[in-house]
């Protein structure tokens, strides 16, 4: 009974996301499926910390002007990285690519984002992962889950050139403060 009543207690605690815990769960926090990431619920109502047209990272001069980027952040993460900083366990970002399209509606220069073609994600979690993230695609959408690449195909790049803690920080205008 006592047990029943502490449970009961403990679920009326307001949820308080600026707690010290790094493990404490919220509704934003990673979801896996023993090795595999769940696809994150409801990503695109998160803060939006930047985004990006063409990047090219190999140097190779490119038809057209390449792929829209948006880059979301999960809310208790974007509320604590504010306060501290750092990036708590728990962090992901989600990377959506957009094709951009020219002359559609009343454009007649310039580029607004056409089809969607990519979903990737990254999670910080340094009980899972030896490099503390690990980065995942999620097939356009289509695949609920998805396992974590090998370093060397993701994290290297991300570490030797992600500003803060293998965040690509100096391309985030909510992260390096505008
Ligand atoms: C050669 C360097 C390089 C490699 C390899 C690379 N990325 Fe990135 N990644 C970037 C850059 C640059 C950005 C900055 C934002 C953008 O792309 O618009 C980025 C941003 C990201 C972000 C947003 C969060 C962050 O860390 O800044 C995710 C998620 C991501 N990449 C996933 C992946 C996945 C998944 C792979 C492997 C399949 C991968 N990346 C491989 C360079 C790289």
């Amino acid at each position: 009974m006592r047990a029943l009543v502490l449970a009961f207690t403990l679920a009326l605690l307001p949820f308080e996301p600026s707690s010290n815990q790094p493990h404490a769960a919220s509704p934003f926090s990673p979801r896996f499926a023993a090795d595999a990431l769940v696809q994150p619920a409801g990503y695109d109502m998160w803060p939006l910390v930047g985004s990006s047209l063409g990047l090219s990272y190999t140097g190779r001069a490119d038809n057209g002007p390449g792929t829209f980027h948006r880059v979301y952040m999960n809310p208790t993460a974007y509320e604590a990285f504010k306060k501290t900083g750092q990036f708590p366990e728990g962090t992901t970002f989600v990377l959506e690519s957009y094709e951009a399209q020219a002359k559609k509606s009343i454009a007649q220069g310039g580029y607004t984002e056409g089809a969607r073609v990519g979903v990737d994600a990254s999670v910080k979690d340094t009980s899972r992962y030896r490099d503390g993230w690990a980065y995942f695609n999620f097939e356009n959408g289509a695949a609920p889950t998805a396992n974590p690449f090998p370093d060397t195909r993701c994290h290297s790049c991300h570490l030797a050139h992600g500003e803060k803690d293998s965040v690509f920080v100096q391309f985030y205008p909510n992260l390096r403060g505008r």
